[in-house]
């Protein structure tokens, strides 16, 4: 029987997690770091997802026949590149081909290589250039730092005021650090957006029924951008045609790209798209699971997901064990009052077995942690209440019925999840 490390300490990793213990090869996943949710089969390790050497130790000890990257800041940190060549396998992209991520300049410059449908750009190291060209573009106009700023680093400029504060915060005062020393100054596309998720072993692709998440806060679309406030899947507004477009035109060129630098990627490839009608293009490309995301489509995922990431890692994906179950999956995000800005950690949680015995809901933890044996918050993005459903109505109803049955001082969610009126 085979023992995984999952890196990473969010709802993502838990839910991948929490699948690959479903595989009939596996009997134990060990996440690192993980969170408060880990229990049974499924146990923490206190290591870094950043300390390769410590990672890269704990597997080898522990004769680890997988390990997967949630985050990506672990292939950032080198920790693919570490275990590839200490001989292990690992699923998850080297630095190289994070890049694709990390670098939105980069990013950019790829799929205008490979022509892949995007927003019209330019990338500048120089604030009064990258000034001058937004300038001399139609409003409104979107301003990014190059590196990675925790979702930040985007600022939509509708004036030429908005324009110089937005160079000014990324460029000049460098609000996200180095992040900012170059920055692509792009078109604003309109249209309604959704998440691609493929999984590739860097030539063969598979791509997941599209999902959306909502990244504000409020209902209604308002207040800050978070990391994710709730996901649904399938979206059925993204037609099939349009997703064999995307396949065949944003998701296979970009890993054609890579392999042409050398960066072959394996892992799981993440454009964030914007729909417009029938025109199709990418606002980014992120080299992971999105989360929530990940915590629907392993709720979705009709295979094993061991055999499948090894797979990937090793070079051999087959797309037809990549299998979906019939229906819609919801996840309703519980969050810290306060978040994405200050909030309180250590606040006892109750409530998540009841709301488990409902029927089809499985609830990841985000940010909890377990103090002096009592369950607390210990994040902005606390848990996931998901269920699945014949009818996205059904999914929905069962996940807000389960998360009122929850409980933590100032808890906030979204009550609109998958309930936006139709565009
Ligand atoms: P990104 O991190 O590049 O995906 O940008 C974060 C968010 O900013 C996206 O999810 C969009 O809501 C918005 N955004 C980014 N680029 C554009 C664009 N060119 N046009 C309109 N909205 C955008
Ligand atoms: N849910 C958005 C992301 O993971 O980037």
């Amino acid at each position: 029987m085979a023992q995984v490390l999952v890196i990473g300490s969010g709802g993502r990793e838990q839910a991948l997690a929490w699948k690959l213990v479903q595989s009939p090869s596996v009997d134990k996943v060990y996440v690192a770091p993980g969170n408060g949710g880990s229990k049974g089969s499924i146990e923490n390790v206190a290591i870094a997802f950043d300390d390769t050497n410590g990672l890269l130790k704990f597997a080898q000890d522990n004769s680890i026949a997988l390990t997967v990257v949630g985050q990506e800041a672990a292939s950032e940190a080198g920790v693919v590149d570490a275990f590839k060549t200490a001989g292990l396998t690992i699923f998850g992209p080297t630095k190289a081909a994070v890049k694709i991520e990390s670098s939105k300049a980069f990013s950019k410059d790829l799929m205008a290589a490979q022509n892949i449908p995007t927003a019209e750009y330019k990338n500048f190291s120089d604030a009064e250039a990258a000034r001058a060209y937004a300038k001399s573009r139609p409003l409104p106009i979107v301003i990014k730092a190059d590196g990675l700023a925790t979702g930040k680093g985007v600022i939509i400029a509708a004036s030429e005021t908005e324009i110089d504060a937005a160079i000014d915060e990324i460029m000049v005062r460098k609000a996200f650090g180095a992040a900012g020393n170059r920055v692509v100054v792009e078109d604003f596309l309109k249209g309604r957006e959704a998440s691609l998720h493929a999984l590739t072993d860097g030539q063969t692709s598979v791509i997941f029924p599209p999902s959306q998440d909502h990244k504000q806060i409020f209902d209604g679309d308002q207040g800050p951008n978070t990391g994710g406030m709730g996901v649904i899947a399938p979206v059925t507004w993204v037609s099939d045609e349009q997703l064999a477009y995307i396949k065949d035109k944003v998701v296979q060129p970009a890993l054609g790209g890579l392999r042409k630098q050398g960066a072959t990627f394996t892992g799981c490839l993440y454009p964030g798209l914007m729909i417009d009608g029938d025109e199709v293009k990418v606002l980014e490309f992120n080299a992971r699971f999105g989360d929530p995301e990940a915590e629907v489509y392993m709720r979705l995922l009709d295979g094993d997901l061991y055999e499948i990431f090894k797979a990937c890692a090793e070079g051999n994906l087959d797309p037809a064990s990549v299998k979906w179950q019939p229906g819609f999956a919801v996840t309703v995000v519980l969050a810290s009052g306060g978040y994405p800005g200050d909030y309180k950690k250590g606040l006892p949680i109750s409530g998540i077995e009841t709301a488990e015995k409902s029927d089809d809901v499985v609830v990841f933890h985000a940010g909890t942690a377990i103090k002096d044996g009592q369950l607390v918050t210990a994040g902005g993005r606390v848990l996931n209440v998901t269920a699945t459903g014949a009818s996205l109505e059904e999914a929905l109803d069962k996940a807000y019925s389960a998360a009122k049955l929850i409980n933590f001082d100032r808890v906030h969610y979204r009550t609109d999840i998958g309930r936006r009126p139709a565009a």
